[in-house]
């Protein structure tokens, strides 16, 4: 079934068509407040520039009201992306509106994303209201939100156990009321897809003020069917799917947007419909939110997995060689994923990692290449070769280093074995003119060096989660370490890259000590205004 809607971006849109389908990415919003530490601005920049490259039509970037530092972020956002709309989430009430308009209205245009429960149980358990109140208040927050937009869109929380006659009175109402979106969310991952396509074509059909507005579906992964139901929902005339990279997202997840992408350009002519996505950015935004979200990508995971793209059985190793379309459907550099790989040594020169880096999907704007190169030296000194792995895992630090940071690890010394105490000293560089030299015992190399770094800052907080990984293949890759640490019950991910792994948890536990001395200043600059 086509749909013959206008689309709810407005004329500034890139052109959308009915065979078009709106990309709304959630990673900063949804994907966001399901990790366990959450992420900095600087963070949530990196990953929005890179959902805009991407090429998604709309991000959904936080929640303003729900803290100073989401506010903060949402307006950095709104101030610096151009080639995608930026959206704030919003209950169905004045305040949470205003916060979002007040962290939005920077941008050129943008969108109000306001919502309501709508099934029995939410209505009832959760609001304990009466459905006729509930309507009520969202037919309001649509009209206050339209206040201080055009594009405002209206969600049924909840709508995949909704009363279908409750839900089409609902979806009329905010449609009276000015949503120019309506999204349907199967907000506990409950339907099955041939029931989540019968409620779409069921608002289709018996809605009469349907074709005012754009339908959006907003699929949780709980019986791993998000992806399936957002297909599903398009095929019944949705024109939008909210979706995360990796799937991101409350629990299960989310609709996995690199899933859903893949799905309408590899099966384009089957479904008719098409995004506005760059599929070649895929595997290069799934490897940063991954990294700085600390949520790894399963190996077998579609897509982006790190064996999406491996094969390896002799008979499908054989008909790989004969020809690729025997086992692959779609290739692996149609997301991104470079098939040569080359070994840079410390004989390449800068014209070599610059070449590379544009394989790889990196922009010369992306990174600077004298300190790259520096840090590229210095690493194919230690190992002798260099891998792509290795390259990209360089640059992920380097963005990760910002010039405001307060602590920088000067020089450590760990010494362990046999005997009962690994010992640790180091020296700490804080702000511009201080220094501490710490030295100590743990019981094990690691413990050592994170008791010297805790006697050598003035913070309390705690190690809940730490763990290290290769990053790159072979026994030679670079060690990552990615830590979680908790001060005053707010969570803080650190992440350190080195070949030595003492090295990289040293670093791990600096960066995260540095976005706590950012939120410490953060506070006493508003305890102060
Ligand atoms: O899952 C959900 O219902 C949501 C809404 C806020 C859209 O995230
Ligand atoms: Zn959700």
């Amino acid at each position: 079934m086509s749909n013959t809607t206008s689309n709810s971006l407005g004329s500034s849109s890139q052109g959308l068509s009915s065979d078009n389908v709106i990309i709304f990415d959630t990673t900063l919003r949804d994907g966001e407040q399901a990790l366990n530490a959450s992420l900095s601005v600087h963070e949530k920049l990196q990953i929005a520039q890179s959902l805009e490259r991407l090429g998604v039509d709309i991000m959904e970037v936080g929640f303003p009201v729900s803290s100073p530092g989401d506010f903060e972020s949402v307006q950095q956002i709104a101030r610096t992306i151009k080639n995608a709309r930026v959206c704030g989430l919003a209950r169905a009430v004045e305040a949470d509106i205003d916060a979002c308009a007040q962290a939005l209205k920077v941008a050129d245009q943008f969108r109000i994303h306001t919502f309501i429960s709508t099934s029995d149980v939410h209505v009832q358990q959760k609001l304990r209201k009466e459905f006729a109140d509930v309507q009520a208040m969202a037919v309001h927050a649509v009209k206050y939100a339209r206040k201080f937009t055009d594009d405002v869109e209206f969600s049924c929380e909840d709508a995949g156990r909704t009363p279908i006659d409750n839900l089409c009175r609902m979806v009329e109402a905010a449609i009276d009321a000015g949503a120019s979106t309506v999204n349907i969310p199967d907000t506990v991952g409950y339907t099955m897809p041939f029931e989540f396509q019968g409620i779409i074509t069921d608002l289709f059909n018996r809605v009469p003020n349907i074709d005012k507005a754009i339908i959006s579906v907003h699929c949780h992964n709980d019986l791993g069917l998000a992806v399936a139901n957002s297909m599903a929902a398009v095929q019944a005339g949705a024109r939008q799917i909210e979706c995360t990279i990796n799937g991101i997202g409350e629990r299960a997840g989310n609709c996995s947007l690199e899933e859903v992408a893949m799905i309408m350009k590899t099966r384009e002519a089957l479904l008719g419909v098409n995004t506005h996505i760059n599929h070649q950015e895929i595997a290069r935004t799934s490897k940063l939110v991954s990294t700085l979200c600390n949520m790894p990508v399963q190996l077998n995971k579609a897509i982006v997995g790190g064996n999406a793209f491996s094969h390896s059985s002799g008979i499908h190793q054989d008909g790989m060689l004969k020809a690729s379309n025997t086992y692959e459907i779609m290739t692996p550099e149609s997301v991104g994923i470079a098939k040569t790989k080359l070994n840079l040594t410390s004989r390449s020169g800068r014209h070599v990692i610059k070449h590379r880096m544009e394989s790889l999907g990196y922009q010369e704007s992306d990174y600077e290449i004298e300190k790259l190169y520096a840090d590229f030296l210095a690493l194919a000194d230690k190992k002798g070769q260099v891998f792509d792995d290795d390259l990209e895992a360089l640059l992920f630090n380097i963005q990760q280093q910002d010039s405001q940071d307060h602590y920088r690890l000067d020089t450590i010394n760990v010494q362990c074995g046999d005997g009962e105490f690994a010992t640790a000293s180091i020296k700490l560089l804080a702000g511009t003119d201080s220094s501490k030299v710490q030295a100590t015992t743990g019981n094990g190399p690691v413990d050592a060096l994170y008791q010297a770094i805790k006697q050598a800052v003035d913070v309390e907080f705690e190690v809940s989660d730490y763990k290290i990984s290769n990053k790159g293949s072979g026994e030679d890759g670079l060690g990552q370490a990615d830590l979680v640490i908790t001060w005053q019950n707010r969570n803080f991910h650190g992440y350190g890259l080195a070949t030595d792994v003492i090295e990289a948890s040293g670093q791990a536990l600096v960066h995260a000590l540095n976005s706590i001395h950012r939120a410490i200043t953060i506070a006493e600059l508003k305890a102060a205004k």
